[in-house]
């Protein structure tokens, strides 16, 4: 695309993200500068980015039928993934017949939707070193699995999860039962499957953010972040920074893994490449192609933003993706149960030097939900790091 309407009017250029929480809300602010006409999906109303594109609605991703009536009946010309929850096949089946292009390939939103998908694309057929892992459809398998190699300790995962819902570690037989019952509870749709994994002993973790956007020539070319660091505390990411200062060999290593793994992907946008690094050695554990929420930093550190780059990326845009400071982010949650809470402290957190704030706006908080969060720039990673925990302690969800 090199040529962008003028939004509600008949030569719209018209995006439709899948998925309107806080990082589809960023993506579709990135988009609405550029006068693309927008239109954001969610489950429920007023999800945060419903709350900032021109059209906004509701319906479940993951039924086929209500996601071909919806694209059919809206005609975008791109539809961006922005959760996994989504049902895929179908969008596969919209973009070989041509009605739509979906953002980055409808084959990569399915093959990372699942761990099994693209686990096995990673390990198998690209030869990627990743933790050793074998998919168990019952207890008696998990078990026979650990028994047989995968060994302790280790992480069982639901193959239909996010955010760490239905993961768990186990450190021995004593709790093998307990986490294949944790994971058949948290699975996003009860099928029974989950991947065992043998325990990384890892130094550090970090996202290696990853565009792919349309070059001078008109070829695709690959353009690498800052690598980002991060802590996730069962399964869930509460702190991240960039850059993560890194062994020069380490670095090259993920970014030869993130170019495997997303040349393979294919398409247009931004993919975030988790992986686990000990000294020189690197192995590769995920990727989302989209933003990922360990990049929400990357709003105070560089020129554009995880959001702002993907959503030049789809557009066929040229991009930058250099550094502009250190910087760090840090998460609020909710705290509490209920519905339209007020944020107490907002004033003092924003008094922290360096600092901003993205409140969601999410109509519903629960305890372990994400509501907000701080984003600190400075001189270096440690002291952003600490300002941006400071700003987030300070602001305090409550009833309203
Ligand atoms: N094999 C492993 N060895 C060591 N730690 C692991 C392993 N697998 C996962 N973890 C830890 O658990 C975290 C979450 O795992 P993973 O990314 O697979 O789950 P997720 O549910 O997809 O999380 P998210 O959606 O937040 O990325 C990882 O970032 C890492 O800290
Ligand atoms: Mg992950």
């Amino acid at each position: 695309m090199t040529t962008l309407g003028t939004p509600l009017s008949p030569h719209a250029t018209k995006v439709m993200l899948l998925g309107s929480g806080e990082l589809g809300k960023e993506v579709l602010i990135a988009l609405q500068r550029l006068g693309v006409e927008t239109i954001a999906v969610d489950r429920y109303d007023n999800a945060p980015g419903q709350q900032v594109a021109h059209h906004a609605r509701t319906i479940t991703m993951s039924d086929p039928a209500q996601l071909k009536a919806l694209i059919e009946a809206e005609r975008p010309h791109l539809v961006v993934p922005e959760i996994e929850a989504i049902a895929t096949p179908m969008l596969e089946e919209l973009e070989a017949a041509g009605t739509v292009r979906v953002i980055p390939t409808a084959r990569a939103a399915r093959l990372t939707m699942d761990r099994e998908g693209i686990r096995v694309l990673a390990a198998e057929t690209l030869g990627l070193p990743t933790s050793p892992y074998k998919f168990c459809n019952s207890l008696e398998e998990l078990q026979a699995a650990i028994d047989a190699g995968i060994g302790y300790p280790c992480i069982v995962k639901p193959v239909m999860s996010s955010s760490g819902k239905g993961q768990s570690k186990i450190d021995g037989p004593a709790d093998v039962q307990k986490a294949w019952d944790y994971a058949m509870a948290g699975g996003r749709v009860s099928h029974g499957r989950v991947i065992v994994e043998g325990f990384i002993d890892f130094d550090y973790e970090i996202t290696q953010l990853t565009v792919r956007a349309v070059g001078a020539d008109g070829q695709i070319e690959t353009h690498f972040c800052d690598p980002i660091g991060h802590v996730q505390v069962s399964g869930d990411y509460v702190e991240s920074w960039q850059p993560h200062p890194m062994h020069p060999a380490a670095l090259e290593k993920s970014r030869q893994i993130a170019k495997a793994v997303t040349d393979n992907l294919g398409g247009q946008g931004l993919f975030g490449v988790e992986l686990f690094v000990k000294g020189e050695q690197v192995w590769f554990s995920e990727v989302s192609p989209r933003p990922h929420d360990t990049g929400l930093v990357t709003l105070c550190t560089q020129h554009q933003s995880e959001f702002e780059l993907h959503a030049r990326a789809i557009l066929g845009l040229p991009v930058d993706t250099s550094l502009r400071n250190p910087g760090a982010s840090a998460v609020i949650y909710g705290g509490v149960e209920a519905k339209g809470i007020v944020f107490d402290g907002v004033h003092d957190a924003l008094r922290v030097p360096g600092t901003d704030l993205r409140l969601f706006g999410k109509p519903e908080s629960f305890a372990k939900r994400r509501m907000g969060v701080a984003l600190a720039r400075a001189v270096d990673v440690e002291t952003a790091r600490s300002n941006a925990k400071l700003a987030a302690s300070k602001v305090t969800p409550r009833k309203a």
